[in-house]
């Protein structure tokens, strides 16, 4: 069984928040949300809505009990508008309704009169104004300054990479159940049910133990559930806090991509310095994230990306800076990754120009410039375990780079109107939440008198697999086999204050956690048995295969009889333990430490194949070296990195959030918005697990699988732009994902109109 879930996912009988049996007297809710991107309130009129028959209630901002507020981060974000709204679908009421139906309906029946304030969608302008989110930073090794004076060649640009929806297959919603003196026991698709937990109890102005959260399993997340989530759980509660009724909400797809955040654009400036023998001495970088409305993540985000500024390369002059920059857009959010695409497009776009400006390879400047073993990085962490080189050398040779050259240059020596590109795209990425105090967990392990086994831990399971390598891990440390486990659903009164499943470390925090409470239980129940089987001191005992061995002999009790035994003998057979990642720190005013228990690389070939009359393509290969470290379930790992490949080349290529100059979103819808079908996929994924050690931190040495991968999608990117550049050698073309068949088309004939080079994604206004 590779997969948990894999049974009930095919025949439709996972349950999802939407599929939970509703309760007698259930109520619906539904948003109404500003029409405008910035504007003042001046009225607000429900009274037609209110006389709806069906329409149980209106609530607005008035109605909150205790803070209309869920900024995580920074206070800076209301849950219903009150003064100013400030995005285009800011919430500004609830309406209550019987049904659903009636609710949505009751929705148009509500005017607001706003009065029309500056509308702001680009993160450098939003800069220019001095609307900063948090003061910025900057993160610094060597003198870059200095340093660009000793070099021999110096480049400048730009680089914009564009936003990206999440488009989880299940949207955001969220059921609340009133219980008796109060309480609330809350059903939230979120990765973060402690943040659902704590954000409801600030709304209601009551203790977090008033209010219960339980996840069962999300149809998606990729980030957009770590915090958002709370604003739909906070209005549920609030409608049923103030109703003492059941009160539920699914948004609708369009509500969802209208009103949610997404993955941050960015703008960028960069400078880099090289040396003849193609080093590079130094590089200067300053991000500007569009960081919508409100903080949320941002700032967090705003720092992964500062870490990731080198990607996977040794520069010992570098000097990075980050803004996060307020405009009228939805607040955007975590997106696998988390920040971390965004500057490794920045890094991957200096060397690409770089290498046109000297005529040489790309490969060239990135193969000697790859991080070794003990090489520091900006952030004081030294690379420990670095497997940069080892990734890149065995992609090179296991897929026989040279080949796959010499094809493609054959190819466009033959072929007049197609052209193949290729890119190689190394990665490196930290794992650990990058605030320390996020990077612990919690695992409840009960064995019941038959020998089953009942475990919860913190985790989310959202498709990633995680459940299964739970399972697994309980498995193996209580060494009994996986049809005797079973996975709880995530729930803050069995496991309480959790960190969100993200930043790829649910498995090793929970997974560790999980182990320690495991092997409590097993040296209890190992004490039982020796007693039992009046086993003499110098005698080992084992639990093996749901038996019990004494010097490696059956002893003759089995796993059921252990229980039993145990259970006669009244010892505990429940163990709850708390694991926290050792040996991490950071220090924000020096902005040096050793923030990551470990670093994931690998290095991936992306081919592609450019119809240069239509302007469309096809990948023909992603070719991946990874390090898994060792790998504890291939099947989930091989998914995570086809998934998040996938994904990646959608944000580079296909994906193009657009907003209007007033703040609306354009595509809004899947026939707006295209993400990555069957089509879009390459042709052949090849991912090689390398044989790498793995880590202490990572579970059974299995290393974090779920963002890395995702960042291979940017050699997509890379390998689009040099076919077109097989196609037009001379081009002038701007670094601005995401490389759309549309903006290639007009790459591909500049002479049609030179003002027509690719400039516009990143930027939000159209
Ligand atoms: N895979 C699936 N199928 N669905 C998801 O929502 N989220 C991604 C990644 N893989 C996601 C996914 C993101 S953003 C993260 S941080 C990790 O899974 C979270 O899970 P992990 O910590 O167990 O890897
Ligand atoms: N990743 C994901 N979520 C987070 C992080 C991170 O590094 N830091 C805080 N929240
Ligand atoms: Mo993932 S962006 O850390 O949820």
């Amino acid at each position: 069984m590779s997969f948990v879930d894999a049974n009930t996912h095919v025949r439709g009988e996972s349950l999802y928040l939407d599929d939970l049996p509703v309760v007698t007297g259930t109520l619906y809710a539904c948003v109404y949300s500003s029409p405008v991107a910035h504007g003042r309130i001046r009225s607000l009129d429900y009274t037609a809505a209110l006389t709806m028959p069906g329409v149980v209630r209106v609530l607005t901002a008035a109605d909150i009990t205790g803070e209309n507020q869920i900024g995580g981060i920074v206070p800076d974000e209301p849950l219903l508008a009150t003064d100013t709204v400030d995005f285009w679908g800011m919430p500004i009421a609830l309406v209550i309704a019987e049904s659903d139906e009636t609710a949505r309906a009751a929705v148009h029946a509500i005017q607001a009169e706003i009065e029309p304030l500056p509308v702001i969608t680009d993160p450098r302008e939003a800069c220019a104004q001095g609307h900063l989110i948090v003061p910025p930073r900057t993160f610094r090794l060597g003198d870059a300054e200095a340093a660009f004076g000793a070099c021999d060649f110096v480049i400048e640009g730009r680089a914009d990479s564009g936003g990206q929806e999440h488009l989880y297959l299940e949207t955001h919603g969220a059921y609340a159940i009133p219980l008796e003196n109060g309480h609330i026991k809350l059903y939230s698709s979120t990765q973060g049910p402690t943040a659902v937990q704590r954000t409801v109890a600030r709304v209601l102005g009551v203790p977090m133990h008033q209010i219960e959260v339980d996840v069962t399993r999300l149809g998606g997340g990729f980030g957009g559930k770590e915090d958002q989530a709370n604003s739909w759980a906070a209005l549920v509660s609030l409608a049923t806090h103030r109703l003492r009724r059941p009160v539920k909400y699914v948004l609708h797809r369009m509500e969802d991509l209208r009103m949610s955040g997404k993955r941050h654009p960015y703008s960028s400036d960069f400078r880099i310095g090289l040396t003849k023998d193609l080093k590079i001495q130094a590089y200067q970088v300053t991000f500007y994230q569009n960081a919508g409305a409100s903080a949320d993540l941002s700032p967090a985000v705003m720092e992964r990306t500062l870490f990731h500024a080198n990607n996977t390369y040794f520069i010992p002059n570098l000097t990075a800076t980050a803004y996060s920059c307020r405009t009228n857009l939805p607040s955007n959010t975590a997106f696998r990754g988390f920040g971390g695409p965004q500057a490794m497009f920045v890094i991957e776009s200096a060397i690409a120009k770089a290498a046109e400006a000297l005529g040489v390879a790309t490969t060239d400047i990135q193969r000697a410039n790859l991080l070794q073993e003990g090489d520091e990085f900006h952030y004081g962490q030294r690379a420990e375990g670095c497997e940069a080189l080892h990734c890149w050398t065995d992609a090179e040779e296991r897929f026989d780079l040279a080949q796959l050259r010499q094809e493609a240059d054959d190819f466009n020596a033959h072929n007049a109107l197609n052209k193949k590109g290729i890119a190689m795209m190394p990665i490196c990425f930290g794992i650990s939440f990058t605030k320390k105090w996020m990077n612990q967990a919690s695992a409840l392990v009960h064995i019941y008198t038959d020998g089953s086994v009942g475990v919860s831990t913190g985790a989310v399971e959202m498709g990633q697999g995680v459940n299964m390598k739970m399972m697994q891990v309980a498995a193996q440390c209580l060494s009994v086999g996986l049809e005797r486990i079973r996975l709880e659903t995530t729930n803050t009164t069995r496991i309480a204050n959790t960190s969100p499943s993200a930043a790829s470390a649910t498995s090793d925090l929970n997974g560790k956690a999980l182990q320690l409470a495991c092997q409590t239980l097993t040296e209890r129940l190992i004490a039982v048995a020796r007693i039992k089987l009046g086993v003499k001191e110098n005698q080992t005992v084992q639990l093996q295969d749901e038996q019990i061995w004494v010097d490696g002999q059956p002893g003759g009790l089995t796993w059921p009889q252990l229980i039993q035994e145990a259970y006669q003998q009244r010892v505990n057979l429940s163990e709850h333990a708390h694991y926290a990642t050792p040996d991490i720190h950071f220090d924000t005013t020096t902005e040096k430490g050793h923030p990551f228990a470990y670093h994931v690389y690998g290095t991936a070939i992306v081919g592609v194949t450019l119809n240069c009359l239509r302007g469309t393509y096809v990948f023909d290969y992603v070719k991946v070296s990874h390090d898994f470290g060792k790998s504890m379930n291939t099947l989930v790992d091989r998914g995570q990195a086809e998934g998040a490949i996938v994904q990646g080349i959608g944000w580079m290529t296909l994906e193009d959030l657009q907003y209007n100059a007033a703040g609306k979103l354009l595509s809004n819808a899947l026939s707006t918005y295209k993400i990555p079908d069957i089509y879009a996929v390459p042709q052949e994924i090849d991912v090689h697990f390398l044989d790498t050690p793995g880590s202490d931190y990572a579970i059974m040495r299995s290393k974090a699988v779920g963002e890395p991968p995702l960042m291979y999608g940017i050699g997509a990117y890379f390998a689009l732009r040099n076919a077109i550049r097989a196609f037009v050698p001379d081009a002038e073309l701007s670094f601005s994902a995401p490389l759309t068949p549309e903006k290639v088309l007009l790459a591909l004939y500049p002479a049609f109109n030179p003002t027509l080079v690719p400039q516009t994604a990143g930027k939000a206004s159209a």
